[in-house]
């Protein structure tokens, strides 16, 4: 089998990918233009926190539990995608004879998500700075717990990997529709829909390479092997686990 023969690759080409990436890209400063989060409303959906049938918890209350989730949103995935440049130039040193297309998607790529850790940081700061106080993180200033987390993540089969990021970016896009459709009814921020749109316009790319890479990997294994790769995706979902229990 080549990759070529997997229907949900049809379509895909990385040329065309690159082209993309090109077009849609912004700049953290960009997105954030000097504003702030309005801490008298809340940030994101009600959905996102699950409190609302809590009703021993008064408006400021839940609305306090709703600017740390947002605040959650952001650390979690900032530190999440650590390890994907890392995965990345493991792919082009591997390959790096390749096709220009296919390694320029590749270096974007990591890039970008350098450039998205940035972006929650951002987040990050201007949240606490919005709300006038700080929120607890569970990956710390010294890079200890994000350093096991990720040496843990690479540890895992690349195809593993690379099936978690499609995940992330699958989702990234259902936050970001989920953020537009509950401010119809009010509720998000406008400038955090910004950044879950920033973030979804160029992992709506990477998502393309991620189903190419896993196809490219697939064609070389046996029906026993891609098994033990999902074997590892559940591996990476605990790990993923961990860090959502400790943020809590
Ligand atoms: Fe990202
Ligand atoms: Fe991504």
């Amino acid at each position: 089998m080549t990759m070529t023969d997997y229907a949900f690759c049809k379509g895909l080409e990385y040329p065309s990918i690159v082209e993309a990436s090109q077009r849609v890209a912004w700049t953290v400063d960009d997105i954030f233009a000097n504003r702030r989060f309005d801490a008298t409303r809340r940030t994101v959906p009600d959905s996102w926190v699950g409190t609302e049938h809590l009703a021993f918890l008064g408006d400021s209350e839940q609305r306090t539990l709703n600017h740390i989730r947002a605040f959650s949103y952001a650390h979690l995935l900032g530190n999440f995608e650590e390890f994907i440049p890392v995965q990345m130039s493991e792919v082009t040193g591997k390959d790096w004879h390749d096709d220009r297309p296919r390694l320029r998607a590749l270096f974007r790529f990591g890039e970008e998500e350098m450039k998205h850790q940035q972006l929650f940081q951002r987040t990050e700061d201007v949240l606490e700075a919005s709300c006038g106080h700080s929120i607890g993180r569970y990956f710390d200033p010294n890079k200890l717990r994000v350093t096991v987390f990720t040496k843990a993540v690479l540890g895992y089969p690349l195809m593993a990997r690379f099936l978690l990021l499609t995940a992330f970016e699958f989702g990234t896009q259902r936050h970001y529709v989920e953020s537009v459709q509950a401010g119809n009814g009010g509720g998000s921020d406008p400038l955090y829909v910004d950044v879950l749109k920033a973030h979804w316009i160029e992992e709506s790319q990477h998502v393309k390479l991620d189903v190419l890479e896993t196809a490219r990997l697939a064609a070389g294994m046996t029906p026993a092997e891609v098994s033990e790769v999902f074997d590892g995706l559940l591996g990476l979902g605990g790990l993923i686990g961990e860090t959502f229990v400790g943020q809590v």
